[in-house]
């Protein structure tokens, strides 16, 4: 048995590329019955950006929500918030005290947030420290991520070995699985779809405004109705090519290429395809944000296992630094 373990920060409801980029191949990883799975909301790095405690609780429940909704299974996957287990904040200075402040001072993602952000804190800075003790508390040993993270990985794996190094094996080196599915999922745009570039397709919103954001914001050229159209240059078709059933895309593709077929066609396709796709999971979502406490109730009991192992190792880091 493999011990995967990746976490999700809870910066709001997540979107379609968030869905198909991140949450189902993740899940699908996790439901594999030879992982031992570890997946967490990151709500203490979260706080690096979200200050207002009703929003930083109403993400938190909307991102469970979301990947109970998409098919996380709650039995054979250990699902906590990062903060039920303060474990990782004590990890976390032990890990800063061990990892040169030069180092840190290279982490692109800093430098990329430092730029952008107005809130520019020493949590964000010290972030890696914090990702490293979420990785290193479970003794994980497969992180999937982004490719953005992958730095983050390396000092999780440098600061590890510094410390095996000086207490003898304290840690188990985890190693990063690149999410294959690294594929771009176009916004309304064309462009990647992002939260910060408000071009996104929520499909958990009513079905009055995923029809309204698709006819709105679904950026086409201005070809009339009977003319032939590109199928390859339009985001109408790549979004349906990402969720509908190959026969159902050949079938959009030929009408495009054919002609008399128009945009709007093609956009009621897109949404309908949504609609019945995601049937299950809206529903599921809407249950979850309507009992927050069965959320809740699943997250408890994910934080009593996840306790266990953060207890055990942390009592390890203890007595190795002399605080036992
Ligand atoms: P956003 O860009 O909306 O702020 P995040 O950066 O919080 O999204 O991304 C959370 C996860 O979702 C990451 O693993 C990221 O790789 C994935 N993701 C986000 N947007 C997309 C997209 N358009 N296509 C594929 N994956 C995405
Ligand atoms: N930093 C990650 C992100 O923004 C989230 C995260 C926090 C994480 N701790 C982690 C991912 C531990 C993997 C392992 O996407």
């Amino acid at each position: 048995m493999s011990r995967i373990l990746t976490g999700v920060q809870s910066t709001g409801r997540p979107h379609l590329g968030n869905i198909l980029g991140a949450i189902i191949p993740a899940i699908e990883l996790a439901n594999k019955r030879q992982n031992d799975s570890f997946l967490f909301i990151a709500d203490l790095h979260s706080l690096t950006q979200v200050k207002d405690s009703k929003e930083l609780k109403e993400n938190t429940l909307q991102v469970a929500a979301t990947w109970l909704a998409c098919g996380l299974n709650k039995e054979t996957t250990t699902f906590y918030r990062q903060s039920d287990v303060p474990q990782c904040a004590e990890l976390a200075w032990y890990l800063n005290c061990h990892f040169p402040y030069q180092r840190l001072k290279l982490a692109h993602s800093f430098k990329d947030k430092a730029d952008r952000l107005e809130d520019v804190n020493s949590g964000l800075f010290s972030y890696p420290m914090l990702m490293a003790a979420d990785i290193l508390l479970y003794d994980a040993e497969y992180v999937p991520v982004g490719k953005d993270q992958l730095q983050h990985l390396e000092m999780t794996k440098d600061v590890a070995s510094r410390m095996n190094h000086k207490y003898g094996e304290i840690f188990t080196l985890p190693e990063s699985i690149l999410q294959k599915n690294t594929q771009l999922i176009p916004g309304t745009d064309g462009q990647k779809m992002s939260k910060s570039r408000n071009n996104t397709i929520d499909i958990f919103d009513t079905e009055k405004n995923i029809k309204k954001n698709i006819n709105r914001n679904i950026i086409t050229d201005n070809s009339p109705l009977e003319k032939p159209k590109d199928p390859n240059n339009a985001t109408v078709f790549k979004l349906f090519k990402l969720l509908a059933s190959e026969k159902k895309s050949k079938a959009m593709e030929d009408n495009l290429i054919a002609g008399g077929y128009g945009w709007g066609h093609a956009k009621k396709e897109l949404f309908e395809e949504i609609i019945q796709k995601y049937g299950p999971q809206r529903e599921k979502f809407n249950h979850f944000l309507n009992n927050p406490n069965e959320v809740e109730e699943v997250l408890h009991q994910g934080a009593i296992k996840a306790k266990k192992v953060a207890n055990a190792t942390l009592s390890r880091v203890r007595k190795n630094l002399g605080y036992n």
